[in-house]
């Protein structure tokens, strides 16, 4: 058996690789609560991949028969319910889990030098992962599946010169019709997910390359210097870098201690997921809107559309504005901002712990503009909304444009010379 297992790692490390990207990832000692998002997204996306597997065995992609084969799944289907239910709590749970993933980035400056492909990769998951649930919202083929994607998608249509062109290609159609449905199967099902495994892969790999930030935002992955070699063994031996290359300080190896850690994240998580699948599913019309239990009929517009959750801080930046080009513009510079984080904020202190009270105070106002906007979106475009999304959308842009100016050269704290923990 050992020489069987010598012969495979001659040829394929795989153990050598288990152990570097695994177990004996070097994970910074004073990680906290903040720090499991990340497997607790992994968790989820193979929990919608196989449940998305085994939905698909029964879900039928054409507009005859799209509605009924979900009814089908829901009663008739054996725990086609509870497929069903996996699947469209862990839509919702994917974005709690990233905004919050996201967030735990932004307070402890993880998108700065060196980890900004690593912040990159993240944005790119972000956006292939919201084109995924826009995709799949169109699938049961409810009124709001129907009406959400005549939105979103006649929104090209507000890009000068090729927007007509634009949407009756993403279309295959002049109206949302069962073309459409059947490139968003083809794309929900096989193509973006796909690209959102690869994607996750090369996001892990980017920060297993620089090694991960933590709470104080110090370094725990030191150039080796003569100077500094101690001549003690180091406890991370698998990674030849971090023998020759690298000192890792203040770090312990991923097994046992960060999976038993992310054990009780896991663990937490699958209590309030199973709690919202049992018990509240469509969670009060947030994680499954009740006009989409209604087929879709083209010539029937709900009185009002709404997107799901999710999407409702950037849909409320574009309606904030009552040109739609230059909505579409606004909220596609929402999400710019987000990509070239790393590039506006010039402090090289990274955490909040250590940074101003400004810096404290824009993250502050910045979260509570991006959940007004989220709860604006879900509403109806009264006067007095636009304009409080009009006041919030002013102040989600403030943070970047403030951010860009004070830190550069921003009253900073003394940073701690090794990682703090109690
Ligand atoms: C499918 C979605 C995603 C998965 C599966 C995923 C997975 C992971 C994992 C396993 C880690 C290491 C553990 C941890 O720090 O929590 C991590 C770290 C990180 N991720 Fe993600 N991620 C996803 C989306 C994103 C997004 C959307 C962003 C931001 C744009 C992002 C930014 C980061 C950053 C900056 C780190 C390093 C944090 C640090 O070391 O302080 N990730 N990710």
């Amino acid at each position: 058996m050992e020489n069987l297992l010598n012969w495979v790692e001659k040829r394929i490390p795989a153990m050598n690789a288990y152990r570097k990207h695994m177990t004996e990832y070097p994970m910074p000692k004073n990680f906290n609560f903040w720090y499991m998002f990340g497997v607790l997204a992994m968790l989820v996306l193979v929990n919608q991949i196989l449940t998305g597997i085994w939905l698909t065995m029964n879900y039928v992609p054409s507009a005859e028969g799209a509605f009924a084969s979900v009814e089908y799944i829901m009663r008739d289907v054996e725990y086609g319910w509870l497929l069903r239910y996996m699947h469209s709590t862990g839509a919702s749970a994917f974005f709690v889990v990233v905004y919050l993933h996201m967030f735990r980035g932004l307070i402890y400056g993880s998108y700065q030098k060196p980890r900004e492909l690593l912040w990159l990769f993240g944005m790119l998951i972000f956006l292939v992962l919201m084109a995924e649930a826009f995709m799949g919202y169109l699938l049961p083929w409810g009124q709001m599946s129907y009406w959400g994607a005549q939105v979103i998608i006649s929104l090209f249509g507000a890009i000068p010169v090729i927007g007509d062109d634009l949407t009756l290609w993403i279309r295959g159609d002049y109206v949302v019709s069962g073309a459409t449905l059947n490139r968003f199967f083809a794309l929900h099902v096989v193509a973006l997910p796909i690209v959102l495994l690869l994607l996750v892969a090369l996001h892990v790999l980017a920060l297993h390359e620089v090694g991960s930030n933590n709470p104080d935002g110090i370094d725990t992955k030191l150039p080796k210097g003569e100077a500094d070699d101690d001549g003690q063994q180091s406890q991370f031996k698998f990674h030849p870098d971090y023998t020759k290359k690298y000192k890792i300080i203040d770090s312990i190896p991923f097994h046992p201690y960060g999976t038993v850690k992310d054990l009780i994240g896991v663990g937490v998580f699958g209590i309030l997921f199973a709690y919202v699948i049992f018990f509240n599913p469509e969670m009060g019309g947030y994680f499954l809107e009740p006009p989409n239990f209604e087929a879709a009929n083209p010539l029937k517009t709900p009185e009002h559309i709404a997107p799901v959750w999710y999407f409702t801080p950037f849909y409320a930046i574009l309606r904030a504005i009552p040109d739609k080009l230059i909505g579409v513009i606004a909220m596609g510079a929402s999400i710019v901002m987000l990509f070239i984080l790393p590039w506006l904020d010039r402090c090289r202190v990274r955490s909040y712990r250590y940074r101003s009270k400004l810096h404290l105070a824009n993250i502050v106002q910045f979260v509570i503009a991006f959940i007004a906007l989220g709860i604006l979106g879900a509403l109806p475009a009264t006067p007095t909304y636009t304009l409080l999304a009009q006041i919030f959308s002013f102040c989600y842009f403030m943070f970047f444009v403030l951010l860009f100016f004070y830190s550069k050269n921003e009253a900073t704290k003394p940073l701690p010379e090794r990682v703090t923990f109690k």
